[in-house]
């Protein structure tokens, strides 16, 4: 399928904005997320993540190509991100990275585990959260200098969520929002099982938060 103007825009856009919180060593990539892209996970991926259905297995598809893209990048051969049983990516020995995706778009980081011991990260469309959310996501530890709290509660939760996808394959802990406290004026997370992570964000074009342990 062809890539048309507006989707290469986006798909730089994001990507700069990306790189734009990385420590040197960490590569992303951004991709549109296509109707066909279920082809291009490799067979061990395909299965598994065999019960998926279609939507969701193409959101995966443009995550794994942006991964197989970066492993190219780092000169990775072994190519495949499977997925553990907790949904987690399991990166090919050597290296650490992250997906996510929005309803559009799949964003990818990765670097050899030499330079950083884990990352995650995460993208959300750039509006406040739903009230009825707010509470849930927010918590009495967290600090968000002074960010409006409709859109810094958006942050707050694609921040939490990159920390988790970060401190899982440290520890293997499943962390809720109450496990994660945020301080945005220091850029440091700390979580219930006691990892420490640097986290970063941006809003435009997207809010894109990362959290990684050096
Ligand atoms: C990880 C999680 C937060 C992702 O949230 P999401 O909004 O569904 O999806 P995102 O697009 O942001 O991220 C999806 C990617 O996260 C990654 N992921 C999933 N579980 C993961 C884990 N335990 N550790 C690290 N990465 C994980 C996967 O690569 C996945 O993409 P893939 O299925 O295509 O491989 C969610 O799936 C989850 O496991 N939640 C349980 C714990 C929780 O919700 N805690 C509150 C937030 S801290």
């Amino acid at each position: 399928m062809s890539t048309r103007p507006d989707d290469a825009d986006i798909e730089s856009a994001v990507e700069q904005a990306l790189a734009g919180l990385m420590p040197p060593g960490l590569v992303t990539g951004c991709r549109i997320v296509r109707a066909d892209d279920e082809q291009y996970l490799l067979p061990a991926e395909g299965a598994s993540i065999a019960t998926r259905e279609q939507r969701a297995r193409a959101a995966t598809g443009a995550g794994r190509r942006v991964a197989h893209e970066l492993l190219r990048r780092l000169k990775y051969a072994d190519l495949a991100v499977l997925r553990g049983q907790l949904g987690n990516p399991i990166w090919p020995a050597g290296t650490v990275g992250s997906i996510a995706h929005d309803d559009e778009l799949a964003v990818a980081v990765a670097a050899l585990s030499d330079t950083m011991r884990s990352v995650g990260v995460d993208i959300e469309p750039a509006l406040p959260l739903p009230h009825e959310l707010r509470g849930m996501v927010a918590t009495p530890q967290d600090r968000l200098g002074d960010l409006d709290f409709g859109i810094g509660s958006r942050i707050l939760f694609a921040i939490k969520e990159a920390v988790y996808k970060a401190s899982f394959p440290l520890d293997g802990r499943v962390l809720g929002f109450e496990d994660i406290a945020v301080d945005l004026t220091s850029g440091e997370a700390v979580t219930s099982s006691g990892n420490r992570l640097t986290v970063r964000f941006t809003i435009s074009p997207r809010i894109l938060a990362l959290a990684y342990t050096p």
